[in-house]
């Protein structure tokens, strides 16, 4: 149908005839001249249609925006004062001579180069939403992606292989979506929270290296970088530990960033303890774009008069916690309170601060409400220990390590926004040496940091029996400015370490067996040592394009509630489609959800 595609033409095509396809982007009447830019997916062209070529100017007059039209005209420069540099072909134009037009367009519900559209309306008509060039540009580089990824795996050697999307749960930590069976009644399948299972078994199974870009669901709280279905780069190897694991890892992913934008990520990626980058950071997924550290301060209030740094000073389970903001001396009192307010959202109590307007001159040069409860040899050290100088303020928190933890950390991540501190560039790091287990205080109950076949590290086995709280596991993941793109570990490939595992997370063996038979029975035939990782795809694809929501990299995403706009998905189902199912409603549709 068409010889060249819009966004090619070139100088070096001038007086060629030529045939385009594509969609009238805009359309000027110009004095009794009409031009059209039509677009195809490469880019634009000018097409010019005179009045003294009647049959087509006829047709260019009904034309409207994104009505399809085949063009055959001949390229000529752009009269000298009309080129347009900014747009690839800008130096040339079309001439048409015939316009065929393939098919018309009732009215856009909005214009495609509008930047404000609401994003029910894009979801709602989505199909017109990737018509636009931004969306155009991130679903080809997350292709880019995509091929850079299985291009280095399979020179590694790994074998793609797909898994099951109707399985049984996995635990991953979210709920399940369930799938009625109609063949067994009463019984439900349930899409897979990642192919964990699956992939250990491949490797049972003797595959040694696999890989598969994986769809995963998960019903979970959704934010801007989760979605109900999502996909990962999910990779398993046998015969392998930590080390061989993370550096594969890092050499996929800097020939990712090579191939895709041209960057390069460091070499080797900096290694931190889970334990270290909650002290440093208040978290296991530390932006290293941000220069600000939180700094201990516990030891020096132990013994002071304000109570609310003293009693977590002295409690095992508390932190008081010192963030140093360099020039933050000009903070007004509104944006304290601002940021007292951002931090209650964490469950902190109060942010106490000290200004340090002139270092030198004792108490008098600081500026606090704090100050009255902290001897002076405190308010020194603490200077000393955060590194103020004059025009800085310090921040502190005081509470349980959680709150402080979480409170400071967001607080950093803010601050840095709030004060251009946040660096341009790429700060991949790996966080390892986490512990085994978490207590869940709610449930009373240990529960696993990564996933229940995550090892222990091998001194720690027994500790998991008697002292779960202190095993650490070898598990490991990859944080990149903020976000964790990645997650892994050596799995128990020795049955006795699983039931272990399995026992101290309180599941007995009856229900290990009922859940995880099929892996349990697996484990008895010659298990390898193995261990892998998966990659959020979606957020590497979001960060890379610039992306402030992994929607934006997703064809066809859910909203926030987790639903389809432009399909109505989910909807309610015929009776009969029921009845095959063996299912009886509690509720009808239309009479709302009980959450
Ligand atoms: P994990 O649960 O850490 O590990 O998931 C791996 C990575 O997947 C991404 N991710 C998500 N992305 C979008 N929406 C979501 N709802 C979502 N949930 C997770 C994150 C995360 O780092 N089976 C293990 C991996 C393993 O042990 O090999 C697993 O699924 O970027
Ligand atoms: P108060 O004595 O309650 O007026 O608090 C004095 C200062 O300490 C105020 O700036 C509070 O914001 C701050 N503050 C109170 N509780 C905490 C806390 N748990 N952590 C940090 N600062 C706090």
């Amino acid at each position: 149908m068409r010889s060249h595609n819009c966004g090619e033409l070139r100088e070096d095509h001038i007086d060629q005839e030529v045939r385009l396809c594509g969609w009238a982007h805009r359309r000027r009447d110009h004095g009794g001249v009409i031009f059209i830019d039509l677009r195809d997916r490469s880019g634009l062209a000018q097409v010019v249609v005179d009045p003294d070529n009647l049959e087509g100017f006829a047709l260019a007059e009904q034309v409207r925006s994104e009505f399809v039209l085949r063009v055959h005209g001949r390229v000529r420069r752009r009269p000298a004062g009309t080129e347009n540099p900014g747009l690839a072909t800008g130096m040339v134009e079309v001439l048409a001579g015939q316009i065929e037009l393939l098919n018309r367009s009732e009215p856009l519900p909005f214009q495609l180069d509008d930047d404000e559209i609401g994003e029910s309306t894009r979801l709602r008509y989505r199909y017109l939403d990737l018509r636009r060039e931004p969306m155009q540009r991130a679903l080809r580089l997350r292709h880019a992606v995509n091929r850079s990824l299985r291009g280095f795996l399979e020179d590694q050697d790994f074998t793609e292989i797909e898994t099951p999307i109707l399985t049984r749960s996995t635990p991953e930590g979210a709920r399940d979506y369930l799938v009625p069976s109609r063949t067994h009644p009463g019984e439900f399948f349930a899409l897979p929270q990642s192919p964990q299972l699956f992939k250990q078994l491949l490797m049972v199974a003797g595959y040694e290296r696999y890989f598969q870009i994986a769809r995963c669901f998960r019903d979970e709280d959704l934010r801007s970088d989760r979605q109900p279905e999502f996909t990962q780069l999910d990779m398993e190897m046998s015969f392998v530990e930590e080390q061989d694991i993370m550096q594969l890892v890092e050499r996929m992913l800097r020939q990712l960033f090579r191939d895709v934008l041209e960057e390069e990520l460091p070499d080797p990626f900096p290694r931190m303890s889970y334990a270290e980058a909650m002290n440093r950071f208040g978290t296991d997924r530390p932006d290293l774009r941000i220069p600000l550290e939180l700094v201990e301060v516990g030891d020096l209030m132990q013994e002071v008069e304000f109570k609310v740094f003293a009693g977590p000073a002295k409690s095992a389970s508390g932190r008081v916690a010192a963030l140093r903001l360099p020039g933050g001396g000009s903070l007004s009192r509104h944006s304290i309170d601002g940021y007292t307010a951002y931090v209650g959202e964490f469950g902190a109590k109060g942010l106490a601060y000290i200004k340090v307007n002139q270092r030198g001159s004792g108490k008098d040069g600081l500026q606090s409400p704090i100050l009255k409860f902290l001897p002076d040899g405190v308010v020194e050290e603490i200077l000393e220990r955060t590194g103020a100088a004059d025009g800085d303020l310090v921040f502190f928190g005081a509470d349980n390590s959680e709150v402080v933890n979480a409170s400071l950390g967001a607080l950093r991540v803010q601050l840095g926004k709030d004060q251009g501190l946040v660096r341009d560039g790429w700060f991949p790091l790996w966080v390892v040496d986490f512990p085994l287990f978490g207590y869940d205080a709610g449930e009373r109950r240990w529960v696993s940091l990564h996933h229940p076949f995550t090892a222990p590290v091998d001194e720690d086995a027994e500790r998991v029996d008697h002292d779960p709280g202190t095993a650490r596991s070898r598990a490991y993941d990859v944080v990149l400015n903020g976000s964790e793109i990645g997650g892994g570990s050596i799995r128990n490939h020795r049955m006795d370490v699983q039931q272990r595992v399995f026992a101290a997370l309180g599941i007995s063996d009856a229900e290990a067996r009922e859940k995880f038979g099929f892996l349990l029975d697996a484990l008895r035939f010659g298990a390898p040592p193995h261990g892998g990782i998966a990659f959020g795809l979606d957020r590497i694809a979001a960060m890379m394009s610039g992306a402030d929501s992994i929607r934006d990299v997703i064809a066809f995403p859910k909203t926030q509630k987790a639903a389809c706009l432009l399909t109505q998905a989910p909807s309610a189902v015929a009776d009969t489609q029921l009845r095959e199912l063996h299912i009886r409603l509690r509720r009808q549709p239309d009479e709302g959800s009980t959450s």
